[in-house]
C-alpha cells in the first residue's frame, strides 16, 4: 500500500487591485454579467466572464425555474455559449463572481460538483487549461491555472474507451 497526496495550487490575492490588467478585466466583465442573471428563487445571482483564444469576450449568468433542478448555473450557460457559437475554440480563462441581497459577496465562491465535470471535460475535449479567476464584488480573488484540480480522481471519457479497439471517446469527438 502506498499513499498519495493531492496538492491544489492556487493564488490568493487581497483585492481585485493586485491582480494583473487582464484578470481584473475578466473580473470586471464576470461582476457585470450578474445583471443578466434570473435567480428569483434563491435572489444568488451568479456572473460568468470568458477570455476565447480567438478573443472574443462572452459571458453566463444562472438560470432558475420555478422547478428547481431545472436551473442552470452561470458557468454551465457559458459553456454551452462558448461550444454552441464558438465550437472547437479554446477558452483561455474564465472568472466567476456573484451578489445577492440576503448574504455578503465579499469573497470568493468556487463552481459547484456539475460545473467543475462539466469544466474538465471542456478543458479535456479542446485540449487546454481555463484559468479560472474567482471573485465576490470585492474582498480576496483566487486565480487557478486551470480548472480540472478542483476534481481530482475524476471520471472522464476514457473511462469510456472502447475495449476492443482502444479507441476513446474523445477520439470520436475529435473526429466530429
Ligand atoms: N450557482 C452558480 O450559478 N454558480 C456557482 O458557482 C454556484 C451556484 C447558482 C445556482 C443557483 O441558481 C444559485 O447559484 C444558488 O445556488
Amino acid at each position: 500500500m502506498k499513499k498519495e497526496t493531492f496538492a491544489l495550487v492556487y493564488e490568493v490575492y487581497d483585492s481585485a487591485e493586485e491582480l494583473s490588467k487582464e484578470d481584473a478585466l475578466l473580473l470586471r466583465k464576470a461582476q457585470d454579467a450578474v445583471r443578466l442573471s434570473y435567480a428569483p428563487y434563491s435572489h444568488f445571482h451568479v456572473g460568468t466572464a470568458a477570455l476565447l483564444q480567438n478573443g472574443e469576450w462572452i459571458e453566463g449568468s444562472n438560470q432558475e425555474n420555478a422547478s428547481f433542478p431545472v436551473g442552470i448555473c452561470s458557468e454551465r450557460v457559458l459553456l454551452s455559449v462558448a461550444s454552441s457559437r464558438y465550437p472547437g475554440v479554446p477558452i483561455v480563462a474564465m472568472a466567476v463572481s456573484y451578489k445577492s441581497d440576503l448574504v455578503s459577496s465579499n469573497h470568493p465562491i468556487s463552481p459547484c460538483g456539475l460545473c467543475r465535470q462539466t469544466l474538465q471535460e471542456y478543458e479535456l475535449r479542446l485540449q487546454h487549461p481555463i484559468r479560472l479567476i474567482l471573485g465576490g464584488m470585492d474582498g480576496k480573488v483566487w486565480v487557478l491555472p486551470n480548472t480540472s484540480q478542483l476534481l481530482p480522481l475524476s471520471f472522464t471519457s476514457d473511462d469510456l474507451e472502447i475495449k476492443e479497439t482502444g479507441e476513446s471517446i474523445r477520439q470520436n469527438q475529435k473526429r466530429v
